[in-house]
């Protein structure tokens, strides 16, 4: 494991032979997650329903030497859920970790909050993610292995925030459901815990340009999170390291959880 307080950075583990998939992984936090695998030795499955980005991620991904595939399609849906897993093991023969990363972001307020929209961001969020770890849980359980399993949850699932009733009420939901899945899977092995980032910079909240100076004012450490310091926290929860940690949520926000101030009601799109 290499440490470096004064610049760095990246946690490195030791990842030969384990084999991950990673949901909605094409951009942002996932993609990172899914480079810092490759770098630690993993081999991946990334899967995103942008087929253009997931095509640019791959080359990408192959030209650090990965040993990567993908599978294009919503993560939301069953038989997409069921191709990743079936993918993973008809590649590299087994799975050991399981990132259920995708999430959409709908802001809008409760009173004229549409019933698609709702629909589309559950079943995503919630059905997406439920159902990954349930065919993961399987294959786990199958090869008579540990198994980890990372959901990505939000402070807004911590702290109420002006327009993400329905977003913040499903990040909410992961956090309970890794709570259960901690005590019905931990006879198998298998750990269940769950990421929460506060503001971090991605592609997405990049194509707002007020987004990083509004963020670093309303954040303790005065700093928004890297897609880096959310790979640091998914590396360690899937490291042996951490084999006692099950049915938790590690935030990761710079503090603003702890104070929660909201942006500017004007500042939200
Ligand atoms: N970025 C942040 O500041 C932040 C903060 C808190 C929580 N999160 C959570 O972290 C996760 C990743 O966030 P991000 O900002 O990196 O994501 P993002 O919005 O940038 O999307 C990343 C990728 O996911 C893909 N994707 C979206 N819906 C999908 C689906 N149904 N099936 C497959 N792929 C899909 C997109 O095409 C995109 O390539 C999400 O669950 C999000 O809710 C992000």
């Amino acid at each position: 494991m290499i440490f470096n307080f004064k610049h760095v950075i990246m946690i490195q583990f030791t990842y030969t032979n384990k084999v991950a998939i990673i949901t909605g992984s094409a951009i942002g936090i996932g993609f990172e997650i899914a480079k810092q695998l490759v770098k630690s030795g993993a081999s991946i499955v990334i899967n995103d329903v942008d087929g253009k980005a997931l095509e640019n991620a791959i080359n990408e991904l192959e030209n650090m030497g990965a040993n990567c595939t993908s599978v294009k399609g919503n993560s939301g849906d069953f038989d997409v859920i069921q191709s990743i897993v079936e993918k993973a093991v008809s590649e590299f023969g087994r799975l050991d970790f399981v990132i259920a990363n995708s999430g959409i972001t709908t802001f809008g307020d409760f009173i004229n909050y549409k019933l698609e929209e709702f629909q589309t961001l559950t079943s995503v969020n919630l059905q997406g993610s439920f159902f990954l770890a349930q065919e993961a849980s399987k294959q786990f359980i199958k090869q008579k292995s540990s198994g980890r399993i990372i959901f990505m949850s939000s402070v807004t699932g911590h702290q109420a925030h002006p327009k993400l009733a329905a977003y913040g009420m499903t990040k909410a939901a992961l956090e309970m459901l890794a709570k259960s899945l901690s005590i019905e899977l931990a006879e198998h092995k298998i750990t269940v815990n769950t990421i929460a980032p506060g503001a971090t910079l991605t592609e997405r909240t990049q194509s707002d340009e007020n987004y990083k100076a509004t963020w670093e004012e309303l954040t303790p450490t005065g700093k928004v999170s890297t897609t880096i310091d959310i790979a640091n926290a998914a590396l360690f929860l899937l490291s042996d390291t951490s084999s006692q940690i099950t049915g938790q949520t590690v935030v990761v926000d710079g503090g603003w959880a702890s104070v929660s101030p909201p942006p500017k009601i004007d500042d939200i799109k």
